[in-house]
């Protein structure tokens, strides 16, 4: 919908004419974020109940109260119950808040489901889109996961997208297309101008800490996945515009996760393709994921 608000005024028995016209895209104002040089995202899955979340959020809190995180982005993304009580917590800090999953239509009847509106009342900054954990277990498709993402950027939060190779599909030399397509299904139809920020992390399933047959990856691995991430971004984006390496950069980051810990950051963090984190279990105790942040500055 275009809307063409008309203004006019009388100056001297002569009429100026004033129209306004708004493109699709005021109607959704996009927040100029800004994200850091610098991403840790917590996400701390089904694995707390409410009580612990709000102690972990009031430890982490305490942790961090003389750090200014200024190059860096720490966001908190606790089970949808407890993201009330911890947005209180962190009211008034640098730490921000993110959310494990979203709805793609804003409302209506879909039981059982939650609305980014809601999401937004708490403060919401950050909604994970297509873990793996949501892939295997609900059964997430490309297409729920492309509309998820669309409906994140329409309504000014910052999406990030996970993509990721199981183990069957690494051992059978698939990764390289089997994150070609994921990526490119997740961005199907997205207009690189609507993009404030997009946040895409590489998570091999089977370098995730709780998987089964969990093994280690390789930093060469993540730095090479992330630079095919961005030339597959580049070239699924850009039929619409040339985009430019600044404009890449200032839009998308790219973070890897996977079983970081406060040791392996170091490394992790000093790769050109690596700008920041998406950390599970290691984000569980207070005192190693302010270890891991502070590792990280
Ligand atoms: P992990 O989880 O850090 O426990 O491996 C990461 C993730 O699943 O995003």
């Amino acid at each position: 919908m275009v809307y063409f608000p008309i203004l006019i005024y009388n100056i001297n028995n002569a009429k100026l004419i004033i129209i306004f016209y708004l493109s699709p895209f005021t109607l959704h104002p996009l927040t100029n974020h800004m994200l850091s040089e610098k991403i840790i995202l917590a996400t701390w899955k089904m694995q707390l109940s409410i009580s612990e979340s709000i102690n972990l959020a009031k430890k982490i809190k305490e942790k961090l109260k003389n750090h200014k995180l200024e190059e860096i982005d720490v966001a908190l993304c606790p089970d949808f119950l407890a993201i009330p009580a911890v947005s209180e917590i962190i009211q008034n800090t640098n730490i921000d808040l993110g959310s494990q999953n979203v709805f793609w239509e804003t409302k209506g009847a879909y039981t059982g489901e939650i609305s980014i509106k809601n999401l937004k009342h708490f403060g919401v900054k950050f909604v994970i889109i297509g873990h793996s954990e949501r892939r295997q277990n609900l059964l997430e498709s490309d297409r729920m996961i492309n509309q998820k993402i669309k409906t994140v950027i329409n309504e000014g939060l910052i999406p990030v997208l996970c993509v990721g190779e199981n183990l069957e599909q690494k051992n059978n030399n698939q990764k390289d297309i089997v994150i070609m397509k994921q990526v490119r299904s997740a961005l199907t139809d997205i207009d690189i101008n609507n993009i404030s920020e997009l946040i895409i992390a590489y998570e091999p399933i089977w370098s995730i800490s709780t998987t089964k047959i969990k093994q280690e990856i390789e930093t060469s691995e993540i730095e090479y996945t992330n630079q095919l991430i961005k030339q597959i971004v580049m070239d699924t984006l850009s039929p619409q515009k040339n985009i430019s390496s600044s404009e890449f950069k200032n839009k998308i980051k790219l973070i890897f996760g996977g079983s970081v810990n406060s040791s392996n950051i170091v490394n992790l963090m000093r790769q050109n393709h690596v700008q920041g984190v998406l950390v599970g279990g290691a984000s569980l105790d207070a005192e190693e994921f302010t270890n891991l942040i502070n590792n990280t500055l």
